[in-house]
Order: C-alpha cells, then sequence, then structure tokens
C-alpha cells in the first residue's frame, strides 16, 4: 500500500479499525462479566433441578473463578510461547466447550466441572485480551481502549442480569448457559480476521509483519508511527542483547519485584474493598436491609445498570485525566460508601429511611468503582510491566487478582454470618483506606506515556541502567 493512499480521510479509518479491533477483542470482557452476574439468579433453579445442598451451590458458583485462577496463570506459560491472538482464540474455543457442557450437564459435579472450563476460559481472556489491545492502539488513547474490556466486563454483567429476570418465571437456566456461546462465537471469528499484536511481532522476529500490520492501524503520514516503530525496536532489542537469564530469575530480580508488588497491589485492592461482594451478593445484602425479593432484584438490576453507565463515563475522561487522581479519587468514594454501609447496619434499624441510605451507599460504591478501579485495575495491569516480563508478569498479577476473587466471594457469606454486616463492612472499608496510601506511595502516573516510556521510568525508579537486564538478584 503507498503511503499516499492514507490521505486525507486516512486517519480516520485507521482509528476505526483500531477500535472494531479493540471491540471484538473486548467480547472476553462480556464473556467474563455474562458468567460473573449470570449465577446469581441461575443458582436458584439449579438449586431445584438438582435437589443440590448449599455447599454444591458454593462450588458451581465459585468453580469459575478457581478455572479462572488456574487459567490465568497458564496463560503465563502460552504467551511465553504463542501469539497474542492464538491464546485469545484458544480462550473462546475453551469457552464454548464450556458453555455447551455445563448447559447439557446431567448432573452437578459435570456442571462444577464445565464451570471451571469456563472459568478456565475466563482466565485466558483476561489475562491477554488486555495485553494484546494495549498492544495494538496508539498511546494516546491505550486508556480508554483498554477500558473497553472493563466497559465489556460490566455489559456482560447487565446482560446477566436482565437474562435472569427474563428466565426467572419459567427457570431456563440452562439457556442462560447456552446463551454465553454466542459472544465466544464472535471472538473466534474476530481472532482469525484481526491483526496480530505489532509488539509481540517484533519481539518474535517477524520484523516486516511487525510493520506491515502498524501500518494498517495507524496513519503512515504521520510522525508518531515511525517514532512509534523505532520505540518498538530499541525496546525488543536491548530486550534481545540482555544475556539470558531464566525467568525465575529474570520475575526476582529487583526491578522485577518492585513492578510485581504494585501489579499484585493493584488487584488485590481492587478485589479486597468489597465490589464482588456487591455484585454476586447484592440481594442478600440487601434483603439483610430491610427490602423484600422483588425490590431487591429490581435494585440489584439498577445496580448493574449505573455500573455500566458509570463505565461509559469513565471512559469518556480515562484519557484525559491521570490515572492516579481517579484511582485515589475513587477509592476514596468507595472507603466511605463502605463506610456509611457499615454505618447503617450498625444502628440497624432498616424499618425507616436508614433502608434507602444502605442502598444509597452500595449504589455510591458502585458509581465510584467504575470511574476508578474498575477500569484502573486492567487499564494498569496492561501497561506497567516491561515487554521483557509483561507475559508471564501480567499473568501472575491476574491469578494473584483472581486468588482474591474467589477468596472474597467465598468468605463472604460465611463473614457476613459470624460476623454481622457492621464488623464486615467496617474492614472493607478499612482495606480501602490501605489502597489508598498503597497508590498514594507506590503506583507511577502512566497515562500519556508509550509503554516502552513507562519501562524507562521504572528502571529510573529501581536505580537500573537502561540497557541493563533486570539486575540479577544480589
Ligand atoms: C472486576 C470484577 C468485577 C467487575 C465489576 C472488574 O473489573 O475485576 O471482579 O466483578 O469489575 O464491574
Amino acid at each position: 500500500m503507498s503511503v499516499s493512499a492514507a490521505a486525507p480521510s486516512g486517519p480516520r479509518s485507521y482509528q476505526v479499525r483500531t477500535w472494531m479491533a479493540a471491540a471484538i477483542a473486548g467480547m472476553g470482557g462480556l464473556l467474563f462479566g455474562y458468567d460473573t452476574g449470570m449465577i446469581s439468579g441461575a443458582q436458584l433453579f439449579i438449586e431445584q433441578d438438582f435437589d443440590v445442598s448449599a455447599g454444591g451451590i458454593g462450588l458451581v458458583v465459585s468453580a469459575v473463578t478457581a478455572g479462572a485462577l488456574v487459567g490465568a496463570l497458564l496463560s503465563s506459560g502460552l504467551t511465553a510461547r504463542w501469539s497474542r491472538r492464538a491464546v485469545i482464540a484458544l480462550s473462546a474455543v475453551v469457552f464454548i466447550v464450556g458453555a455447551v457442557a455445563a448447559a447439557a450437564a446431567p448432573s452437578v459435579a459435570v456442571l462444577v466441572a464445565a464451570r471451571f472450563v469456563i472459568g478456565l476460559g475466563i482466565g485466558f481472556a483476561s489475562t491477554v485480551v488486555p495485553l494484546y489491545i494495549a498492544e495494538l492502539v496508539p498511546v494516546a488513547s491505550r486508556g480508554s481502549m483498554v477500558a473497553l474490556f472493563q466497559l465489556a466486563i460490566t455489559l456482560g454483567i447487565l446482560v446477566a442480569y436482565l437474562v435472569n429476570a427474563a428466565y426467572a418465571d419459567d427457570g431456563e437456566w440452562r439457556a442462560v448457559f447456552a446463551l454465553a456461546c454466542a459472544p465466544a462465537t464472535v471472538l473466534l471469528l474476530g481472532m482469525l480476521v484481526l491483526p496480530e499484536s505489532p509488539r509481540w511481532l517484533f519481539a518474535a522476529g517477524r520484523e516486516d509483519e511487525a510493520r506491515r500490520v502498524l501500518e494498517t492501524l495507524r496513519d503512515p503520514d504521520d510522525p508518531q508511527t515511525a517514532r512509534e516503530l523505532e520505540e518498538i525496536r530499541a525496546t525488543v532489542e536491548a530486550d534481545r542483547a540482555r544475556p539470558r537469564e531464566s525467568l525465575a530469575r529474570a520475575l526476582t530480580s529487583p526491578l522485577a519485584r518492585m513492578i510485581l508488588v504494585v501489579g499484585i497491589g493493584l488487584g488485590v485492592f481492587q478485589q479486597i474493598t468489597g465490589i464482588n461482594t456487591i455484585i454476586y451478593y447484592a440481594p442478600t445484602i440487601l434483603g439483610k436491609a430491610g427490602l423484600g425479593t422483588e425490590s431487591s432484584v429490581m435494585a440489584t438490576a439498577g445496580i448493574g445498570g449505573l455500573n455500566f453507565v458509570a463505565t461509559i463515563v469513565a471512559l469518556a475522561v480515562v484519557d484525559r485525566i491521570n490515572r492516579r487522581t481517579m484511582l485515589i479519587g475513587g477509592m476514596a468514594g468507595m472507603a466511605l460508601s463502605m463506610a456509611v454501609l457499615a454505618v447503617t447496619f450498625a444502628v440497624d434499624d432498616f424499618d425507616g429511611p436508614l433502608r434507602w441510605v444502605a442502598v444509597g451507599s452500595l449504589l455510591a460504591f458502585i458509581a465510584c468503582f467504575a470511574v476508578s478501579w474498575g477500569w484502573g485495575f486492567w487499564v494498569m495491569a496492561s501497561e506497567i510491566y516491561p515487554l521483557f516480563i509483561r507475559g508471564q508478569a501480567v499473568s501472575i498479577g491476574n491469578a494473584v487478582q483472581w486468588t482474591a476473587n474467589f477468596a472474597v466471594s467465598l468468605l463472604f457469606p460465611i463473614l457476613l454470618a459470624a460476623w454481622g454486616g457492621a464488623v464486615l463492612f467496617s474492614v472493607l472499608a478499612g482495606f480501602g483506606v490501605l489502597a489508598l496510601v498503597f497508590t498514594y506511595r507506590l503506583v507511577p502516573e502512566t497515562r500519556g506515556l508509550t509503554l516502552e516510556e513507562i519501562e524507562r521510568e521504572w528502571r529510573r525508579r529501581a536505580g537500573v541502567a537502561d540497557d541493563a537486564a533486570a539486575a540479577p538478584a544480589a
């Protein structure tokens, strides 16, 4: 293709192409959200069909997070060998297999196994999709493009809440599972036609292809395109020039350790500050706050809707406001909302207006989360890791995040019964305060920096020379 072919309507068509790619890859997020949201309703009917114990239902619910944790860990090995696109395509196939098996499950044991397989697919997708998008898009819109992944998660949750409501009368839980095959198929077909990550191609020694891909996604007339290609080349070459060291050694170097602490901290704090106590258990919390079943279901749908709408707002501003400002401001609101919720449970007089204060604090928490840590974790996870550890580090960070998700979703009902809402929500608010300190002290600003500039900033902080490898552990 000649360079002049790009002008003058060119830049827009490059943008459209990049957005399309990000949107299709974002289907991975939709699947993730759908499976997070659907089980809250489906479990009621599964219970009736199989006459299963509470423990059995707990397994059906949490098998997805366990699978996702294993999937996130396995993606480390996969991304080291396979291209980003291949791993995403695999996640779609695994997902379809799991969804079909779940829809046809003759017993609870098969259902739990199928949910675990679905989780594997989600673990692969949640690790590699944000990575792929970040490596594909121009730096100026990287935040909003990766935040698309979060938008897709929230859309998936909302769709699941609505599908649950639609099927509530006839208890058709098998159809609710089977429906998830549609976005998985779009994701699979998308991966057959979308371009490979140019950064991955470059690192794999396929430089001509990398250049060709970049030139279909960027305006060749824009000087920034040549600069981006040079930056990628410089990083890959510096990486190649480093003495080879084992993965374990690379990951335990002081530089990698410093970055992993931040990446893991972001994932853990995203989870232990309480988001999924609301996403999975909103009807339970609302029931305890005195709402009837119907009002609880309505309020839960409202929570899903607000989560989605607030994420759209976030998407509009994510590349205009510093990441740190949003993370700190959002977490302050989240911790405050949890503290207010704790107070309502301490007063424990839900006959009057206090119940609406409780509902309001849940909604406030969701809105604050959606504009900050919802997209924040995924965006930061896709951009803070240097190329030499990116695939492995994202996978470790995500696995720990899924572990935290698993622990919270498993422990919440137990601790709510044992401690009561006042204590439990105070603890979650306390984690919010810790998250504030952590973000203020350790999380760097990444907005507007290329992935290569971010790597240089880490090296500066760690006192490691630019061209040196992650210095071997002392
Ligand atoms: C979190 C999920 C959560 C969802 C809610 C995501 O960023 O990782 O655990 O359920 O946001 O919108």
